[in-house]
């Protein structure tokens, strides 16, 4: 089938180069002139893997153009994957949507299936296909599709081609049979829903995760006041097939640009109808405390930071990306560093973007032990495998004093077991 893609961020570019890979001919369209440059050098703009591999082997299927007009004039299908980030008041930006849109009704030439990927709120499919009827300009006959998607950042082409679900929320039958056509090849339970259910799965689902991260996250806390360990205590609750395992690893706060964002999203929506939903609200507040944790834990042991080296560990969100938005480092290092701090950061991919925000006020290291060396305290905020390779030696061997708060728990606490390494970790005793 030919397929346009509007936006080649993780879910537009993924999304395009499986699509190509399963041998529909694919028109990624970026307003990025640069990325598109880069993209057609086969060299993908974001860092995720095995994607340079796939968008190699799929080449012959798959072009880039910032030229809308070019990729939508004879689509059977456009999927639209471009940003919805929060606005102030936490609900989404949908602007970007909506340029796609108004492009789409000016070019469209042949009947189409507009396919709506970004997460947006619930309602907003039947919006997009009113300003689609609206101002088409040629008569051509287009319906609105919902097929939110479920990829993970450092995962997407796999959580891709090999997704959970496929949901497919469409008003007209045939609308629905045509999407479902589309990923024939994609090997992956298809649920088909209304749109707005589909809309609403998206949002449901990642709202849920993130309550179970603050649920466990909370547990945590109080595991430490009570003298439980966390790690046990998610062990013990994961064998129950209702709870499962997944998804209850304590830490210091999930991050990145999907849960914040869509947590605030449908508690605004909430709001909006008056119906406050407040699992969501609780989620919210506990994660905003939780990303002060490795703060607070660090004035346990250093009342202030002034004139001390500090070494953090990790920088992204989450292991395997090099995103930093929404990641707790970016709450917690500036503290370090209006305090007095000297700070020495390691990350395997996310210090380039750190860079653009600090970029002389922080020592950036290539090496682990570059960056533990004469250090004072170490903060890890990512569970980097580098990280979790270390052993009670190589903080002991570099550091000044070798107090190390870890925000991910990467260690069993034995590693550090009669070491004299400090060792705090999040809901779990500490290791003197
Ligand atoms: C998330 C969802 O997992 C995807 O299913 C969804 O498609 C995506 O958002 C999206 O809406 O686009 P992502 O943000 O890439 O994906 O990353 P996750 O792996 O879910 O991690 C999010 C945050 O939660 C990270 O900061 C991670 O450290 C944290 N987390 C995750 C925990 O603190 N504990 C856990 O047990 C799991």
């Amino acid at each position: 089938m030919k397929i346009a893609i509007a936006g080649t961020g993780y879910v537009g570019l993924v999304t395009g180069v499986c699509m190509a890979y399963h041998h529909h001919h694919v028109t990624c369209v970026d307003v990025d002139t640069e990325k598109i440059g880069l993209m057609r050098q086969g060299i993908p703009p974001i860092f995720e893997p095995g994607l340079t591999e796939l968008m190699a082997e799929s080449s012959d299927n798959l072009e880039f153009t910032s030229d809308y007009k070019e990729a939508y004039r004879d689509a059977e299908v456009i999927f639209i994957g471009v940003g919805t980030p929060e606005k102030k008041d936490g609900s989404a930006n949908l602007s970007h949507v909506f340029e796609v849109v108004r492009q789409i009704a000016e070019t469209v030439e042949h009947d189409c299936v507009i396919v709506v990927k970004s997460t947006v709120p619930i309602g907003t499919n039947d919006k997009v296909e009113k300003a689609l009827r609206d101002n088409l300009v040629h008569p051509v006959k287009i319906n609105v599709v919902s097929n939110p998607e479920f990829l993970a950042q450092g995962s997407a082409v796999h959580d891709t081609l090999h997704a959970s679900r496929i949901v497919i929320g469409a008003e007209e039958k045939e609308a629905g049979e045509i999407i479902q056509r589309v990923y024939e090849k994609f090997d992956a339970p298809k649920l088909l829903t209304n749109r707005r259910s589909a809309e609403m799965i998206k949002y449901a689902s990642n709202d849920f995760l993130a309550l179970k991260i603050s649920y466990i996250n909370e547990i945590a806390n109080l595991c430490e006041i009570v003298g439980a360990d966390i790690e046990d205590v998610a062990k013990g609750m994961g064998y129950d097939g209702r709870i499962g395992s997944k998804f209850l690893n304590a830490g210091i706060g999930y991050g990145g640009s999907c849960f914040p964002k869509d947590t605030k999203a449908l508690h605004w929506l909430g709001n909006y109808y008056d119906y406050e939903i407040k699992t969501v609200k609780a989620a919210i507040e506990a994660n905003e405390n939780q990303k002060l944790k490795i703060i607070k834990k660090a004035h346990k042991y250093y009342e202030s930071f002034s004139g001390l080296t500090v070494a953090v560990l990790g920088l992204t969100f989450k292991p395997g990306t090099d995103d930093l938005r929404e990641a707790p480092s970016l709450v917690s290092i500036p503290i370090l560093l209006d305090d007095g701090a000297k700070v020495k950061v390691w990350d395997p991919a996310g210090s380039r973007n750190f860079q653009k925000i600090y970029p002389v006020e922080i020592v950036y290291c290539d090496m682990i032990e570059e960056a533990l060396k004469g250090a004072d305290l170490c903060l890890i905020f990512t569970e980097w495998e580098e990280v979790k390779f270390l052993q009670a030696d190589d903080f002991k061997m570099h550091m000044k004093k070798p107090v190390v708060i870890d925000g991910r728990n990467c260690y069993s606490l034995d590693t550090f077991e009669n070491t004299g390494v400090l060792y705090d970790s999040i809901g779990r005793r500490t290791v003197k």
